[in-house]
């Protein structure tokens, strides 16, 4: 994030604009008025900051836009998305651009989809102290010490359920006392699932065949050669279910 000109992504007309309730919220510890409506990232970039890092979709998918903050009065430290969190009066908040975590390196042909991969590339699980501050800090509601006991028990389909909505934001990961970095676990487990447990599509295998026969492939070159237009008339006018 950097400061840059002052621009702004909250949509208000010229006439709203005047009337609009502002809040202070301190960034990077910096105070800055900001009207009371915008989410996080919206008052960052009315504020005048640049965001070049941590920002994706802007609609609480990508898990770009991990934030700490504090609220006047309170002790707790809380974490959100900056694009879908709403500023409150007083915030003191900081966007995580990046969050430094440990990814285990495997070949997955190689790996059993038994608790032993738990054990080989996240040893870590094994201390888990149950204290559920990962869940609580969820953005996304997901129950994740469901799903690191999940893991520790070697329930790889438990695992996989459990994480299936995880956006990869980190912030279970930033304050876990035992250091486990939840959501690669549970991509750990997603990967098995699919390699080994998952029951095998014949129509998926009968449409990759399909594909790599070139069955598609002078349709897919008909495609690239048309303007926005011809496209989006193509795609209202194709088979699809109701
Ligand atoms: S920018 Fe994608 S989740 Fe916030």
């Amino acid at each position: 994030m950097t400061e840059g000109k002052k621009k702004t992504t909250v949509k208000t007309s010229p006439k709203e604009k005047n009337t609009e309730e502002m809040v202070t919220v301190f960034i990077m510890g910096k105070a800055h008025k900001v009207p009371s409506k915008a989410t996080i990232m919206g008052a960052i970039e009315y504020a005048g900051y640049q965001i070049k890092r941590g920002a994706g979709c802007r609609e609480g998918f990508c898990g770009a836009c991990a934030t700490v903050y504090r609220l006047p009065g309170d002790y707790k430290i809380y974490t959100g998305l900056a694009c879908t969190t709403l500023v409150e009066e007083g915030m003191w908040l900081s966007q995580l651009p990046a969050l430094p975590a440990q990814k285990a390196i495997y070949d997955i042909n190689k790996v059993k989809p038994d608790v032993t991969a738990f054990q080989k590339f996240y040893p870590e699980v094994f201390r888990c102290v149950s204290c559920n501050t990962c869940t609580k800090s969820c953005p996304q509601d997901l129950e994740v010490m469901d799903y690191v006991q999940a893991a520790i028990r070697g329930d790889i389909g438990k695992v996989m359920d459990l994480s299936f909505d995880c956006i990869c934001c980190g912030m279970c990961a930033i304050r876990c006392p035992a250091e486990i970095v939840q959501f690669n676990v549970g991509l750990l487990a997603k990967r098995l699932y699919g390699k080994y447990l998952n029951p095998k599509s014949k129509q998926l295998d009968k449409r990759i065949k399909e594909i790599r026969d070139k069955k598609y492939h002078k349709g897919y070159l008909e495609l690239m050669k048309m303007d926005k237009k011809k496209l989006e008339k193509e795609y209202y006018a194709r088979d699809s279910e109701a």
